[in-house]
């Protein structure tokens, strides 16, 4: 483990602390786009601005430090990012002393950085995915110079432990395992700026499980692009099911998460951990992309439709009652009306009990961006509504199934859209909606299933 990289980020927080005159009335306000391994990522980055006497605001008038840390794994999210970056630029004439850092995936792109620096002269700091716990080496170095600071690494260094989290407060925390990604699949640009794939060391992450549950966590997700590969180069090796079994021997954790898993590399053992242990959720979130098997190929993906079905009959027969969720991309180049038409039937083969769609998006640097073929943008819309219709019909039938059975809830808080209610989800994750006094918040109850929505159920809680 690294740690001591930790130190030396330590010592610049201090000088951060003490260049900034009334450390307590500095404010940031950070914004986060993508997966959860970036807003993981972004409670390590709340984690030293907190240490650096920065608190946060959601107000970006009254922040003195904004930071976007950003995705690029479709064009939608850059488009965001940009949006939001050019609002700022009034705020900046306004409040000249206010900084502004960008961080994330889309940073580790050349032709990003170019363009940030042509448009948007008011970013001062720039730094990538490899080297995100040099924040307070970066701002210091600003704060001193007084000069813009770019720092992005084009290739992944040793993993940096013992840097201080802010995690959101609550029941649920996110526990990122592994870093980057080695699949390569043609549509994706997350290898080229995540990196290869890198483990994290068992006991550093089972001193961070420890921690969690004894600051009150009860749920943890195990972050990584393809966790079924975890462990793999590691010293002492480990596998993914090896630490699945580890990490259920942690008191006070009561259920444990994990995303996302590769069909290519979903292991009987793992498939075995996950029926044996009895803090691992019966859900399984296996992207399967596309149901051709010509697409797949086209996709990089090293299954088939066949395969894929075989390995959902075989999760199902040894975890009867699993939820099983999916992503799904509409519109990859060369897709025919019949192609899009075996996606449909796998759907509704697997019924999943949801699904992420998504229409194709072109990424420069990656193989399918260069292909011929594209799908029309009109196609892909109407195939995507017709893949989304056949998926709220399957959800709703599912959740149907439960209403008058009585289910385990980990009661999350007090629902966001009705006050007066309480919200908590199943282990198969389903969002569980009753009414209830304040004191079950953060406890396992019995709910018993009153009426079921397309993507929630409603209940009543069993004293
Ligand atoms: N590592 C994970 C997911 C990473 S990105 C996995 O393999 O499942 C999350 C999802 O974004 C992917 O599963 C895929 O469905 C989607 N995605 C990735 N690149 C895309 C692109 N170029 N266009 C549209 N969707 C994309
Ligand atoms: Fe992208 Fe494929 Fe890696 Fe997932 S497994 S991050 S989709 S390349
Ligand atoms: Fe986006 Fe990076 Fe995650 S590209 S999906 S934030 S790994």
């Amino acid at each position: 483990m690294n740690t001591n990289e930790a130190e030396r980020q330590n010592q610049y927080m201090h000088r951060v602390y003490e260049i900034n005159s009334i450390p307590s009335a500095k404010r940031y306000h950070i914004s986060t786009f993508g997966c959860q391994l970036n807003e993981n990522d972004s409670e390590k980055l709340e984690g030293m601005l907190v240490q650096m006497g920065y608190s946060k605001t959601e107000n970006l008038e009254e922040s003195n430090f904004i930071i976007y840390n950003t995705c690029c794994v479709r064009e939608n999210a850059e488009q965001k990012v940009y949006g939001h970056l050019g609002r700022l630029k009034k705020l900046k004439e306004k409040n000249p002393e206010l900084l502004i850092a960008m961080c994330g995936c889309m940073m580790q792109q050349k032709h990003v950085i170019e363009h940030i620096k042509r448009t948007y002269r008011h970013v001062d700091i720039i730094f990538g995915t490899h080297n995100l716990h040099k924040l307070p080496e970066l701002l210091y170095t600003l704060l001193y110079n007084g000069e813009k600071v770019i720092d992005v690494w084009e290739t992944d260094g040793v993993l940096t432990e013992g840097i201080p989290f802010e995690r959101k407060k609550g029941v649920k925390a996110w526990l990122t395992v592994m870093y980057g990604c080695n699949n390569f699949c043609s549509y994706c640009i997350v290898p080229y700026v995540r990196g290869r794939e890198r483990s994290r060391e068992l006991d550093d992450i089972l001193n961070e499980a420890n921690k969690l549950s004894s600051q009150g966590f009860k749920e943890i997700t195990l972050l990584g692009q393809n966790v079924n590969s975890y462990g793999k180069e590691l010293e002492k090796k480990l596998s993914f099911a090896e630490l699945l079994y580890r990490l259920n021997g942690i008191d006070g954790i009561e259920r444990i998460r994990f995303m996302t898993s590769h069909p290519k590399d979903l292991s009987d053992e793992l498939i075995d951990a996950i029926r044996l242990s009895a803090k691992v959720c019966e859900h399984l979130h296996l992207p399967v992309q596309a149901g051709s098997t010509k697409i797949l190929k086209e996709m990089n993906r090293k299954y088939s439709k066949e395969n894929y079905l075989e390995l959902i009959d075989k999760v199902k027969n040894k975890i009867p009652g699993i939820a099983l969720t999916t992503d799904i991309i509409v519109g990859f180049p060369g897709e025919t009306e019949k192609d899009f038409e075996v996606t449909l039937d796998v759907m509704e083969k697997v019924r999943y009990d949801s699904a992420y769609t998504f229409l194709y998006s072109k990424r420069t640097g990656t193989p399918a961006a260069l292909k011929q073929d594209q799908v029309p943008e009109i196609i892909k819309k109407e195939r995507f509504n017709r893949l989304i219709q056949l998926q709220n019909t399957i959800s709703k039938e599912i959740n149907d199934t439960y209403v008058g059975q009585k289910v385990d809830v980990l009661v999350e808080g007090i629902s966001k859209t009705n006050k007066d209610m309480l919200t908590g989800r199943t282990g198969t994750n389903k969002i569980v909606n009753f009414s209830g006094p304040a004191k079950l918040i953060y406890k396992t109850i019995k709910v018993h299933i009153t009426n079921s929505q397309t993507w929630s159920l409603d209940g009543e809680f069993i004293s």
